[in-house]
């Protein structure tokens, strides 16, 4: 039997990814860096199918057409791509923990883009699975790579892919997840994007500031300046969260307890602990520290704010492997 199974981890955005420059091959409008991380991750298996229909299951439970619609689609674009007749029964466990309300999208989207090349012996190399995953999910691109991750924005599909800065094994960095208690339903970030990008008039700064602030991480990466990454990460979330509070109509994913945990962690730092905050589409904030202090932030964040549900620490994560 034609099958193959890849495990993929998900990411964090140091410099964020916000708005595409074309919806359809979703090439983003700039580059963004990103930290993959170990804990949490997605495992696929890709199955050839003689029955010649395409079946999602998640989590051992077999998804509704409605809820495969976009792995369907997402087949559809890679037969097309490589000029494949196969259908597929894909398997994927999201190590993802339930209740994290994390975004999965990444490692599920490189992991499935890694298993089904290898499931049809397709000869990718990574910097191709990256170009394939991105079509998944754009922030997918990035979790083919561990450690440092740059996604070079391009301007076709051949140009849009990713590539490893550093595995961060050099690296003292940590991210402590901090899950919130939130039933509210974000917008998208397709959704939110393009809302964005139509209407704040702060939106046509944002590629001189991805571009200023790539270059200053990628320094302070270099050279392994940890408070220099966090200070930069975390201006960078603010100012991309500062375009959707400029939208119109304007929202924000952030909600009373997200400020919270803001505001905690500025006192952490004025109490000369090194934490700085980044926040993704969603309500969780992300603490980047040094891996000595996590424990101690963990145990601190968990013992003052009652909104919290969960708090993880995640180290960096690897690259894509197959099983
Ligand atoms: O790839 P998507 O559609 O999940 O969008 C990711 C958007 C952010 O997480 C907010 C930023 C990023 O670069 O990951």
């Amino acid at each position: 039997m034609n099958q193959a199974t890849a495990i993929a981890h998900t990411n964090i955005a140091l410099i964020k990814y916000w708005g595409k420059a074309n919806e359809e091959l979703r090439l983003p409008y700039t580059d963004s860096l990103s930290l993959t991380l170990d804990e949490f991750f997605t495992q696929t298996t890709a199955i050839v199918n003689s029955e010649k229909e395409d079946i999602f299951i998640l989590d051992n439970q077999l998804q509704t057409p409605e809820k495969s619609q976009r792995v369907f689609k997402f087949l559809d674009y890679f037969r097309k791509q490589y000029g494949i007749n196969e259908h597929f029964k894909i398997e994927s466990q999201n190590h993802v923990p339930n209740s994290a309300g994390l975004a999965s999208s990444a490692s599920a989207f490189a992991a499935l883009s890694g298993a089904l090349s290898k499931a049809v012996k397709l000869d990718t190399d990574l910097t191709e699975l990256s170009r394939l995953a991105r079509v998944g999910s754009g922030s997918a691109s990035r979790s083919i790579f561990g450690g440092f991750v740059q996604w070079h924005a391009g301007t076709d599909n051949q140009s849009s892919y990713s590539e490893q800065l550093s595995t961060a094994s050099e690296s003292d960095i940590s991210v402590v997840s901090v899950i919130i208690n939130s039933d509210k339903k974000s917008i998208s970030s397709t959704s939110g994007m393009i809302l964005t990008k139509q209407t704040s008039p702060f939106y046509k700064l944002w590629p001189d500031i991805v571009k200023q602030d790539l270059t200053d991480i990628k320094q302070a990466i270099a050279v392994n300046d940890l408070s220099k990454i966090g200070e930069i990460a975390e201006h960078n979330a603010m100012e991309m969260h500062a375009l959707t509070l400029s939208a119109n109509p304007p929202f924000t994913y952030f909600e009373p307890a997200t400020i919270k945990i803001i505001n905690y962690v500025q006192e952490l730092r004025k109490k000369g602990i090194l934490a700085y905050y980044t926040i993704d589409a969603g309500p969780n904030v992300k603490i980047i520290c040094s891996k000595k202090d996590a424990p101690l932030i963990k145990q601190k964040i968990s013992d003052n704010l009652d909104e919290v549900i969960k708090v993880i620490i995640t180290q960096p994560g690897p690259s894509i492997t197959f099983k």
